[in-house]
């Protein structure tokens, strides 16, 4: 591992899980833990919870879980190392250099070397002979050099191998270029590049490290659009283009619009607050990230149908954040570059005006869903305000249900108070329907149906719950660590990514090292994190923990030495009658 574990030891020791996450979360005292409103999913009521004790946190809403060193992982989107290195700054460490040559990291860092090679590659492309075409093609659009230069842009020459081919004379592996998604491989293993014939745009991270492209063809062949696959420093979902320069243009307010060229023109035009997805819909990963870094949020998709359901969509789940959200719709079906490109010198100024003019999410909603219903027939009235009633009843903010319920009552000549028993019965019911929601959760991850890191546990439930109490027991209890490994050996896990889990406590107790929730983190993804952090929980520790580890490893051997039901399906005739004496053995 990368970090010794020496320095793993002194940061848990000056690091309070806790005061890390207070500066993200407010959390408040609830018996021995602190409770909050989870930053990793939307909610109204608190089921976030952070146990000082144990050093770790977890939320019964959606299972992300894990310790210090996880949380700034997922909240940063860092990877592992420079969590470390944030959390360090924090304890006022430094974290020595030549420490930070782990694997993963290091294949990160050639990753992101190999795409900024790229990126200035593909830009030097543009203004070369080759890419006469796309140069062109790029002003034609009404961008301007300096713009050009801004964004990084460049041209992937048609020749399949020639970015490959560079990346090579610059010393980059065969593997490297894959693993970046530079390249694709062909049948018979060499690399070939992804794009061809393509203007290219770089994404880039807060870090300022490129991190992928997306490529437009300038023919009709399809895709318009080729992207980065996601890569280990590409997340789709986790990324907004344009982020670092409109996080610093923010003041309170991003722009969030569908395609790299509308973001492109918006910038240009002196809006440089835009941003955009990769090409995927909004995803509350994203939303997140938008929430922290500003208060209101104005959608401004393509005014097809395609973009007005993406609109609903986005709606629904910027909404449950709390930001405020306002809906821009451009004229005569334009998406925002089109529409500000029309204006010529006036599209800033036309754009500014569609801005000012541009009506919060609840009117914009209330007022489609008007349009589907004719309000002078009374049966379609009462349709529409049970739907509106719905609506409103969403919204957190008491002040704001009891705006929109007078201007409701006063456009459609209802009583105020009618309209307000509505919305309240819809309160209630919300409310009840997320509590049965949460419950839902948190019995089918009880029972494995959900299980995500451990597919296997659903059909071995009991093998499973023993194989995740053995393991909580020995981080809880590192004194009978070691007796339970003597006896215990690693086959006898039946589920896989308990085996795996186990395994990678048998070796760093072998090698001397800690086993705690904070020590193992290294080890880890995030996922896995929270799978391991909601084992803990499940099983609390144990008065007798000597005794517990018996009973369990029983269980265990029992367990392991029963087919399972793959196995029953292949096994020949011999092994399933000695399977059927054992069972008749243990009847006995
Ligand atoms: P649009 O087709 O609206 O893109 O797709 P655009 O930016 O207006 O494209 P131009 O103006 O024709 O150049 C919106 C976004 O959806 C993703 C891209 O991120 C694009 O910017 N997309 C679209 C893809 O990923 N692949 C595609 O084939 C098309
Ligand atoms: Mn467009």
């Amino acid at each position: 591992m990368a970090i010794t574990e020496e320095f793993k030891q002194e940061l848990k020791a000056r690091t309070d899980i806790a005061d890390v996450i207070s500066s993200y979360v407010q959390l408040k005292k609830s018996g021995r833990n602190l409770v909050g409103l989870c930053p990793f999913h939307n909610e109204r009521s608190p089921s976030f919870s952070v146990s000082r004790e144990n050093g770790f946190f977890y939320c019964f809403g959606c299972g992300a879980g894990g310790d210090a060193i996880t949380f700034i992982r997922k909240i940063e989107n860092l990877d592992y190392v420079d969590a470390v290195r944030l959390l360090a700054q924090r304890a006022g460490m430094t974290v020595p250099e030549n420490n930070v040559n782990d694997g993963m990291g290091k294949l990160k860092g050639r990753i992101c070397e190999a795409n900024r090679e790229a990126a200035r590659f593909y830009h030097r492309q543009l203004y070369s002979p080759a890419g006469k075409q796309a140069l062109d093609y790029l002003r034609g659009r009404g961008l301007t050099e300096k713009t050009i230069i801004h964004f990084g842009l460049g041209y992937s020459p048609r020749d399949r191998f020639e970015l490959t081919n560079h990346l090579r004379s610059k010393g980059f592996s065969k593997d490297e270029i894959i693993q970046a998604n530079l390249a694709n491989q062909s049948k018979k293993g060499n690399p070939f590049d992804r794009f061809s014939d393509r203007v290219m745009f770089p994404i880039i991270d807060l870090r300022g490290n490129v991190i992928g492209f997306g490529g437009r063809i300038m023919s009709d062949i399809k895709p318009k659009y080729l992207n980065t696959s996601d890569t280990p420093v590409f997340n789709k979902s986790r990324n907004l283009f344009a982020l670092q320069f409109a996080k610093n243009k923010a003041k309170g307010q991003l722009i969030l619009v569908e395609g790299y060229m509308d973001v492109i023109a918006l910038h240009q035009a002196g809006f440089e607050n835009a941003v955009a997805t990769l090409g995927t819909s909004l995803t509350q990963e994203q939303a997140m990230i938008i929430k922290r870094y500003c208060d209101e949020v104005v959608i401004c998709y393509d005014a097809d149908e395609a973009g007005q359901k993406a609109t609903q969509r986005a709606i629904g789940i910027l909404r449950p954040t709390g930001i405020n959200i306002r809906i821009l719709t451009v004229p005569s079906g334009k998406d925002p570059d089109e529409f500000i490109k029309s204006y010529g010198d006036q599209g800033s100024a036309r754009f500014r005006m569609l801005l000012e003019k541009s009506g919060n999410d609840t009117e914009y909603r209330l007022s489609k869903l008007r349009n589907s219903y004719n309000t002078d027939i009374p049966e379609q009235r009462v349709a529409f305000l049970t739907k509106a009633a719905a609506l409103v009843s969403e919204l957190e903010n008491p002040v704001e249900q009891d705006v929109y319920i007078s201007k409701l009552s006063h456009e459609l000549d209802v009583e105020k108070e009618a309209l307000k028993r509505l919305v309240n019965k819809n309160n209630r019911r919300s409310y009840r329907e997320s509590i049965k929601d949460e419950q839902f959760r948190a019995q089918a991850q009880m029972s494995g149906i959900n299980d995500r890191m451990n597919r296997d546990k659903q059909f071995n439930l009991k093998a499973a719950n023993a194989e995740e109490a053995i393991i909580s027991l020995m981080m809880n209890n590192p004194d009978i660590a070691q007796q339970i490994s003597k006896e215990l050996p690693p086959d006898k896990f039946v589920t896989g990514f308990n085996r795996n889990v186990y395994g990678v406590l048998l070796k760093r107790l072998s090698a001397g090292d800690d086993i705690s929730i904070s020590d193992i983190s290294g080890e880890f993804s995030e996922e896995e994190m929270s799978s391991i952090t909601r084992m803990m929980l499940s099983h609390p520790r144990d008065p007798d923990p000597s005794l517990a580890a018996k009973e369990y490893t029983e269980i265990l051997i029992e367990q392991s030495e029963r087919l399972t039901p793959e196995q029953a399906e292949t096994a020949d005739y011999d092994t399933i009658m000695e399977e059927l004496r054992k069972l008749r053995e243990k009847k006995k």
